[in-house]
């Protein structure tokens, strides 16, 4: 193999020792040809990636994969002068979306989501992070919860699921918000928690959604679940989202384009990911970037998401987003692939992917570029010609 990244590093004349689903050596060529595992060779089933570019398994972690409807409409009246905040306050925006996936079958959702998740598999993403969010009931937030953990057993690929009840307030609790979150706290965490749907918990703390005290009363009770969580942060504007997420030691904080110093500092001692969102920046024409040198200089871990949701970014490429980091946001190459590696796994929680290393699971995959500028630079999807995951070869793209 040509090269292997651990991390952001890159190996020139690589290889890498796989055994089921786990990675077991990374190393020079020669190093790997000698391992003491590999005493037949002959039993070796070896891929050639000569000239080619060996990366971890893509992690897309900030999706709300499922959802039903579109909001082509609301595109419209945003090209037209309206702005995102005042289609929401009309009543549209997320609650659009609520009263969609509220009339859809679970097998019309699942189609959905099927569908958009396949197409990022074929770009090399072997985790996503799928939110709720978009039924604002029990009863449909658990529907898309259970249509996102299916994703796995139809596709080759590992899904953390999030709760994300605290996403709008419903239609039938207007000018009730506190009424909403009482119901969010006492039935519906304790609920998906039961049922084992939840990895952890998001919400949403904006003027037009949920306040800091709310979110702070869903924090807690998640908290006392054993859930961990994540937040929207000061995407619209600065509502001290980043300083409430760093308290309740989240997983991550993501858009964060408003976020002050003193946020990111915070971010940085609760050793809370910085996902940055280049999709809903660019599809809302927002105009403040997120705080990347501060980020840098207190140095926060940036992860890269496509946030894919039919309202702020209807985008399904992590490769586009890739891109994009690099040029709305100022990202290095070697950052934006950090950001859909290795930090998009911390941002999960999780400690066993993101990057190639021994006792890592055999995630990855292979795309015929030279360096990791080469592969952030199209605007729009590059195949990989091969995708591995949890061990298994699941798409080869012959050479042209
Ligand atoms: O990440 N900010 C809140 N949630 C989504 C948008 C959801 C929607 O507009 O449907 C986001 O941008
Ligand atoms: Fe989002």
């Amino acid at each position: 193999m040509a090269d292997a990244p651990s991390g952001a590093d890159v190996v020139n004349n690589g290889a890498l020792l796989t055994h089921e689903d786990k990675i077991i050596a990374v190393g020079s060529a020669e190093e790997i040809l000698m391992h003491p595992s590999l005493t037949n060779a002959s039993m070796l089933d070896r891929i050639d990636c000569k000239n080619q570019l060996l990366l971890p398994g893509f992690i897309d972690c900030h999706t709300h994969l499922v959802y039903a409807g579109d909001r082509s409409r609301e595109f419209e009246q945003r090209l037209e002068g309206v702005s995102y905040e005042e289609i929401a306050r009309l009543g549209g925006g997320i609650r659009s979306t609520v009263t969609d996936t509220r009339h859809s079958a679970q097998e019309d959702l699942v189609r959905g989501a099927v569908s958009r998740a396949k197409r990022m598999c074929s770009e090399g993403v072997t985790t996503i992070e799928v939110k709720g969010g978009y039924g604002l009931t029990l009863e449909c937030e658990q529907k898309m919860l259970r249509v996102a953990r299916s994703l796995e057993t139809v596709l080759p690929v590992s899904v953390h699921t999030t709760f994300l009840g605290a996403h709008a307030v419903p239609e039938e609790f207007s000018g009730r918000s506190d009424g909403y979150i009482d119901l969010v706290c006492s039935v519906m965490l304790p609920e998906i928690a039961k049922e084992g749907l939840a990895d952890s918990v998001d919400a949403f703390c904006e003027n037009i959604a949920f306040s800091e005290p709310q979110v702070r009363r869903v924090f807690e009770k998640a908290h006392a679940l054993g859930l961990p969580v994540r937040l929207h942060a000061d995407q619209l504007s600065n509502s001290q989202g980043a300083r409430l997420a760093a308290e309740f030691s989240a997983l991550s904080a993501d858009h964060l384009e408003y976020t002050d110093e003193a946020g990111v500092r915070a971010l940085k001692q609760a050793g809370t990911v910085a996902v940055l969102l280049p999709g809903a920046f660019y599809f809302l024409k927002e105009q403040q970037r997120p705080p990347v040198n501060l980020f840098r200089k207190h140095q926060v871990p940036m992860a890269l998401a496509t946030d894919c949701n039919p309202g702020s970014s209807p985008v399904e490429s992590l490769l586009l987003i890739l891109n994009m980091g690099c040029v709305l946001f100022g990202l290095t190459p070697r950052e934006a692939v950090a950001g859909i590696t290795v930090h998009a796994a911390k941002a999960l929680g999780y400690s066993d992917r993101g990057v190639l290393a021994s006792g890592k699971r055999a995630d990855f995959s292979v795309f015929e570029v030279e360096s990791l500028a080469q592969l952030c630079y199209p605007v729009g999807t590059r195949e990989p010609s091969m995708v591995i995951q949890a061990g298994n070869l699941v798409s080869k793209n012959p050479k042209p």
